[in-house]
């Protein structure tokens, strides 16, 4: 069966005031990939994967992944990274929707191991949003969101592949923490990372051409 969220936010109607609160602000910076779809992504796939679990507390999943990429949403993020920056935020945002110092804390933590850099997700709930945030890059469709995400941050597809080839390594050799996304991926990242390694080397020596840029045409600067 689809999850929905209807029967979670009759427990606890403090979630769909996160919920409403989360897509106001992502709408306001209209991100091309970080955004409230890819949430809405995570969310239904957290929920697949928690449904595969035991004793999961949806009061702080939910409000977890609603808010676990808001660290885009305020300029902060280019300093303090997206995931630490993310936690500040939803704990303010919590704060305002009478959520006690415990939830702000299992929540903050969640947002903080998201991407397994701040730090490593240690709950159940924190392993659950990462898996299924590292979902979204587990198929062959990334190879096309992947241009959303260049275009988001304005980047070269150099620096793209670097990333993200370094990124998918570390989930790898680190393993998905859940059975279920295990089952969801088959696979999938492993290959995407294959592929991006194809396209790195495609571009590095046989076409240099697909990196050309204006100032490649000039001897100096561009007039
Ligand atoms: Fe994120
Ligand atoms: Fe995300």
């Amino acid at each position: 069966m689809k999850p929905t969220l209807d029967e979670y936010i009759q427990r606890d109607p403090r979630i769909l005031k996160v919920y409403q609160e989360a897509r106001r602000r992502y709408a306001e910076v209209e991100l091309f990939h970080h955004n409230f779809t890819h949430v809405m992504r995570d969310l239904h796939r957290a929920l697949v994967i928690a449904a595969d679990e035991g004793s999961v507390d949806y009061g702080i999943l939910i409000p977890s992944v609603l808010l676990h990429d808001i660290g885009f949403c305020t300029p902060d993020f280019k300093k303090l990274g997206h995931d630490v920056a993310g936690k500040r935020l939803a704990v303010e945002i919590l704060k305002d929707l009478d959520y006690g110092e415990d939830e702000c804390k299992a929540i903050g933590h969640c947002i903080h191991a998201h991407k397994g850099k701040a730090e490593l997700p240690g709950t159940l709930e924190a392993r659950i949003l990462f898996d299924a945030d590292v979902l979204e890059k587990a198929g062959l469709v990334f190879l096309i969101w992947g241009g959303k995400i260049i275009s988001e941050f304005r980047e070269s597809i150099h620096d793209f592949l670097k990333r993200e080839i370094k990124d998918r390594g570390s989930e790898l050799e680190r393993g998905l923490y859940t059975r279920k996304a295990r089952e969801l991926d088959g696979g999938r990242l492993k290959k995407v990372r294959a592929m991006f390694i194809q396209i790195q080397k495609e571009i590095n020596a046989e076409r240099p051409d697909y990196e050309i840029t204006e100032d490649d045409l000039w001897q100096n600067a561009a007039p």
